[in-house]
């Protein structure tokens, strides 16, 4: 009797584990793998994210495939390679046509088919296009509260500033667009101060998180925070005062967020119903010097497709359910929607996907079966195929180039006098021995064993592979005579677009 009541009540807790939890996806912005306390930096303030480390899964080895915004956002959104819907060259700007093709299956659309309510709050740069066609509204999420680029995208530097009108250091891009904060496909105000935008996102995010209670529904927040993108901003609570200057105090906002979501899924006593997972997009940009971020030990930063433009912190926070720990297994941003699927029973789309069910590693019941790691450039093409592979401890690149991006640092290679270069043989590091990238395996004849040779071997094998089954998808990246809200969104509030960019050339095209 004993056993069989066991059982039923195994079985009854494999019942409630099997509710589907509810999803807070938290996405930084050019955040380095050196950044947070819980990744080794010495004077950030991250007290709540080395809270989620500390009581959560912490990888060593997570990725991104492209070290840039836009691709970025696509692969973590479908778990596709950016390459396959157009996601190349380089970026969305405001004056771009195309945007995050509409038949690509996201993580909210699958999400929202399952009953969830979904909401994002913050920086979209997946496309705006005709009519907002591109927005998130079209993408799956019922609630959308943000900027569809990078704040530095339109004349921001006036807006960053603690107290209001201070002038600012640093330097946006003039006469595209200003930066509109939209609420759902209307212009909320344009441009938003800055300063004052994160806790809007919160309370954006707390009320999605208690209505859909309410509801009796799970929820999905994406917070895609604009920290610690540059130019650096941060509200009243924050500017000066953290130990690491307006870097530190953006994070540090960043940080008091993930805190007050955390408060907020606490108090609606859903903590041990809610996954939580934290990464960022891309590696730091350390052209701003200190005003950028850090990659620790790894080389370089965005743009390139050394470590530290692709490998990122990454936390995953669930009582219960993911035991606190650190994993050296390979994960990768594209593995999150396959994943989150497996975890709630959600049918994966009918297309190529680039990413894994990672749930056994989450879960603790097994390994990643994720082998490899295929790296893009920004700027990529079919002739070049990717530039860097992984396979367990090795990784090879058959490509470098330096990026604008990864300006400033010791290494001449990060830099974009770094030409593209070809490497044949590879470069090849061990990165167990080596995360730095410091010491190419096959420099020095003396270091070639015939593992060595072997593991060269296998990743020639792997790209070739590789290359020959990715077909690219028509590039979405074209500018043209569209897709600016200033012109194609309905419900502008021209008197607070005329009190803050004034003089602006944009505002000629408002009329
Ligand atoms: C967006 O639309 C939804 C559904 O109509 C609504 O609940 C929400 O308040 C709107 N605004 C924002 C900022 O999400
Ligand atoms: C920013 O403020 C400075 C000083 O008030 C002013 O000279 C400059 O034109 C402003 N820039 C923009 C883009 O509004
Ligand atoms: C999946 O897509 C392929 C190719 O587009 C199509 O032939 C097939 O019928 C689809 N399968 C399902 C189950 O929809």
């Amino acid at each position: 009797m004993g056993a069989l009541r066991a059982l039923l009540l195994a079985l009854a807790a494999g019942v409630a584990t099997a509710k589907p939890p509810n999803i807070v996806l938290i996405f930084a912005d050019d955040l380095g793998y050196g950044d947070l306390g819980s990744y080794g930096h010495p004077s950030s303030t991250t007290p709540n994210l080395d809270r989620l480390a500390a009581g959560g899964l912490r990888f060593t080895d997570f990725y991104v495939p492209v070290s840039l915004c836009t691709p970025s956002r696509a692969a973590l959104l479908t778990g596709r390679l950016p390459v396959r819907m157009g996601m190349y060259p380089g970026v969305l700007e405001p004056s771009s046509r195309g945007g995050l093709p509409l038949d690509e299956v996201t993580l909210a659309e699958l999400l929202a088919a399952q009953g969830y309510l979904t909401g994002m709050a913050g920086k979209w740069h997946l496309g705006v296009g005709p009519e907002g066609a591109f927005l998130p509204p079209h993408h799956g999420f019922h609630r959308f509260l943000g900027i569809p680029y990078s704040h530095d995208q339109g004349p921001c530097q006036n807006l960053t500033c603690f107290p209001p009108a201070t002038p600012c250091k640093g330097s946006c891009d003039q006469g595209l667009v200003p930066i509109p904060l939209l609420a759902n496909l209307s212009v909320e105000v344009q441009p938003p101060w800055l300063p004052g935008l994160e806790a809007r996102y919160v309370s954006f995010a707390c009320d999605l998180m208690t209505d859909a209670q309410r509801q009796g529904r799970p929820f999905f927040l994406y917070y895609a925070s604009h920290h610690t993108h540059y130019p650096q901003f941060s509200g009243q609570s924050f500017t000066g005062r953290s130990s690491r200057g307006p870097f530190g105090d953006s994070l540090m906002e960043l940080d008091a967020a993930v805190g007050a979501l955390m408060t907020a899924v606490g108090n609606l006593g859903l903590l041990g119903e809610t996954l939580v997972i934290f990464t960022a997009d891309n590696g730091p940009e350390t052209m701003r010097m200190s005003l950028g971020g850090c990659s620790g030990l790894l080389r370089c930063g965005k743009g390139t497709t050394f470590e530290g433009g692709v490998r990122e912190p990454a936390l995953a926070f669930w009582p219960g359910h993911i035991a606190p720990g650190v994993t050296h297994e390979l994960a990768s941003s594209l593995d999150l929607l396959p994943t989150l699927a497996a975890l709630t029973g959600s049918p994966l789309p009918n297309v190529t996907l680039d990413g894994f069910d990672i749930s056994p590693l989450l879960l603790g019941t097994g390994k990643s079966p994720r082998q490899s790691v295929f790296f893009y450039p920004a700027f990529p093409n079919q002739i070049h195929g990717v530039f860097a592979v992984r396979s367990g401890k090795y990784k090879a690149h058959f490509f470098t180039q330096g990026s604008a991006h990864s300006e400033t640092t010791a290494d001449p290679a990060c830099h974009a006098s770094s030409l593209l270069t070809p490497h044949e043989p590879p470069l090849l590091y061990d990165l167990s021995e080596d995360p730095g990238e410091n010491y190419n395996l096959l420099e020095s004849v003396a270091e070639v064993t015939p593992e060595v040779l072997q593991a060269m071997k296998h990743l020639q094998l792997l790209k070739a592979q590789f290359d020959a089954t990715v077909t690219f998808g028509p590039s979405q990246m074209a500018r043209g005579r569209c897709c600016s809200p200033v012109l194609q969104m309905r419900k502008l509030r021209h008197g607070e677009i005329q009190g803050l960019v004034q003089g602006h050339p944009a505002r000629k095209r408002l009329g």
